[in-house]
């Protein structure tokens, strides 16, 4: 039994998340979680919210609250929402913690100690009315790529360009009652000398090419080769702005500034793992995961995260790391990064601004958990952007959970309620096309275990649907309503040869639809202890249908969704 640990993205508490966080970084995660718990790994499951950044300010100023305010909000809706999809993170721990303002700081300390971090004087604007410095995203103005007025200081949403700040056109400040001219004026921020680690991160990406449990995704490997090319520079760590952990330096000038947003919370995995194991009564239990070598750390993340997962966060830890007495690791690097592309919506990344998203629990109040986690798993953006619709959805869930393997399990279920008064027959020695279909069982075994090994979420769902396929055409060829006249005998073979498919695709849709997995092993009459024991993975689904083990009653597992009118 392996140490396992996994971390998904923390979403910022500025908003909802809504199906395309779900389907970037948390229904991945969740899904490889159960799975690796299948197998009977000891697993941790770290997230939880993302609670700095300068746009929870803005949010704040313009809803007149505070960011306590706005964090405290969003971190209980999104937490609900996770919770709603069924996934089940160990810990949903707030980067607002006292302790893990402790921790960033140690970090910011033990790294300024040893010079990787450095202060210098930039050009910044300053609002004269507000007598402020601006963070970028105080500012506003004429994009210098696209001319759309109301672009971001960084960033413009009408053309997706980034920029710095100094090259928007007609700036203004954005703030609530002021929206002066803002003027460029000197001040110091401090930065992280990211060149520093451009040899060490050049070999530990180049770590993550080669083919095998720890290869990287070409999109993951692409976007960080791509930073390594340009060549690592400098990165302002800190911002103008009193929401954020303080920077902690005996000096004047950090009274106005905190660090950034995403030099703190990569932190939080560290110290979402340290409260949970405080939580548990063993405080020094999370070593056994960060310091253990022989427990890999899985990130899952969306696209956009990639600089800061496989570049920026691991330079950090190098630094922290480095130079310590008997090559002592803390903080061990991420083994797998698994990053995906975008769930778009009409075409377009949802986004809070646009509206255009569904929300989690919005979903799952009409459809339940299950169909959502079908639905996005089937088409998971692995390798490239793919589009959420409501049609599609109906589609592909009447089409392949509710006519192929519903129908399966239920014409199998009901077929030996009503002829073999609910037992599982011992028929007569399997023939052929018996030994086919248990053929046909496991190589979907080994087809899914394989995709799930290799974060191929998609390919893994579709190999237990292409078993039921199977499984719904042995039933039409031996068509047991016939035998069953004829040959009541062969007839009880092709139940058996059934029943024990359904134990499979049961024990299949186990990490990705974890209601309706138990509850087709539940006709079975197994506890859930007894059906998904650690280790169950590898246990033969043939067990589930023993001749003679009596059936609970079937109930439909997926109801038909009827079109909206
Ligand atoms: N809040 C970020 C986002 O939603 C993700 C932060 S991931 C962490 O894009 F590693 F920094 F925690
Ligand atoms: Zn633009």
């Amino acid at each position: 039994m392996g140490k396992v640990l996994v971390t998904s993205a923390l979403p910022y508490a500025n908003g909802r998340v809504h199906l395309g966080h779900l389907a970037g970084a948390y229904l991945p995660s969740d899904t490889y979680v159960r799975w690796r718990r299948l197998k009977g790994d000891d697993v941790v499951y770290v997230c939880g919210s993302d609670e700095h950044g300068v746009p929870i300010t803005l949010s704040a100023l313009k809803n007149k609250t505070t960011p306590q305010d706005v964090v405290d909000e969003y971190h209980v809706a999104n937490g609900g929402a996770f919770a709603s999809a069924l996934v089940h993170f160990d810990i949903w721990g707030r980067t607002s913690s006292a302790e893990h303002h402790r921790l960033t700081q140690e970090f910011f300390k033990v790294l300024h100690a040893k010079s990787y971090i450095e202060k210098r004087g930039s050009e910044q604007y300053y609002s004269e009315r507000s007598r402020m410095f601006l963070p970028d995203r105080y500012v506003e103005g004429v994009c210098p790529r696209c001319n759309a007025d109301g672009a971001r200081g960084d960033q413009c949403d009408a053309c997706g360009g980034t920029y710095d700040v100094t090259e928007l056109k007609q700036p203004r400040c954005a703030l609530p009652g002021d929206d002066s001219t803002p003027v460029l004026k000197t001040t110091n921020h401090w930065y992280l000398k990211l060149e520093a680690f451009q040899a060490r991160l050049e070999e530990y990406v180049a770590s993550h090419e080669a083919a095998g449990p720890g290869a990287w995704r070409l999109n993951t490997l692409r976007g960080a080769e791509g930073w390594l090319k340009a060549g690592l520079r400098a990165r302002c760590i800190t911002r103008d702005t009193e929401w954020g952990v303080r920077i902690p330096l005996d000096d004047a000038e950090v009274a106005s500034k905190r660090l950034y947003v995403w030099f703190d919370a990569p932190i939080g995995y560290v110290t979402f793992t340290q409260q949970l194991f405080a939580q548990r009564g063993d405080p020094e239990g999370w070593r056994e995961y960060w310091q253990n070598p022989d427990c890999p750390i899985y990130n899952f993340i969306g696209k956009d995260n990639i600089p800061f997962h496989c570049i920026t966060w691991p330079a950090m830890e190098l630094g922290y790391n480095d130079g310590r007495e008997g090559g002592e690791r803390p903080y061990r690097l991420a083994t797998q990064v698994v990053a995906n592309e975008f769930l778009t919506f009409g075409g377009e990344k949802g986004s809070k601004s646009k509206g255009n998203a569904v929300e989690i629990a919005d979903f799952v109040r009409q459809h339940g958990a299950d169909p959502l986690r079908y639905y996005l798993t089937a088409i998971a953006p692995e390798d490239s952007d793919s589009n959420f619709t409501w049609e599609d959805f109906r589609h592909r869930y009447n089409g392949e959970l509710a006519d192929v393997l519903g129908n399966f399990a239920h014409r199998t279920f009901t077929f030996t309620h009503k002829y073999f008064e609910g037992r599982v027959p011992e028929g007569k020695p399997a023939g052929p096309a018996e030994a086919k279909l248990r053929a046909a069982a496991e190589a979907a075994r080994a087809a899914w275990a394989g995709a799930l090994d290799g974060f191929r979420f998609k390919n893994a769902l579709a190999a237990v649907i292409d078993l039921a396929r199977e499984g719904n055409r042995y039933f039409d060829e031996k068509a047991p309503w016939k035998q069953r006249k004829d040959d009541p005998e062969a007839c009880g073979a092709t139940l058996r040869a059934c029943l024990e498919t359904a134990g499979a695709l049961g024990l299949g849709l186990r990490p990705f639809l974890p209601e309706s997995s138990a509850r087709l092993l539940a006709t079975f009459n197994l506890s859930d202890k007894e059906s998904f024991a650690a280790g169950s993975a590898l246990r033969d689904a043939r067990d589930f249908a023993k001749p003679g083990a009596t059936l609970a009653k079937p109930e439909v597992l997926f109801k038909k969704i009827e079109a909206e009118a």
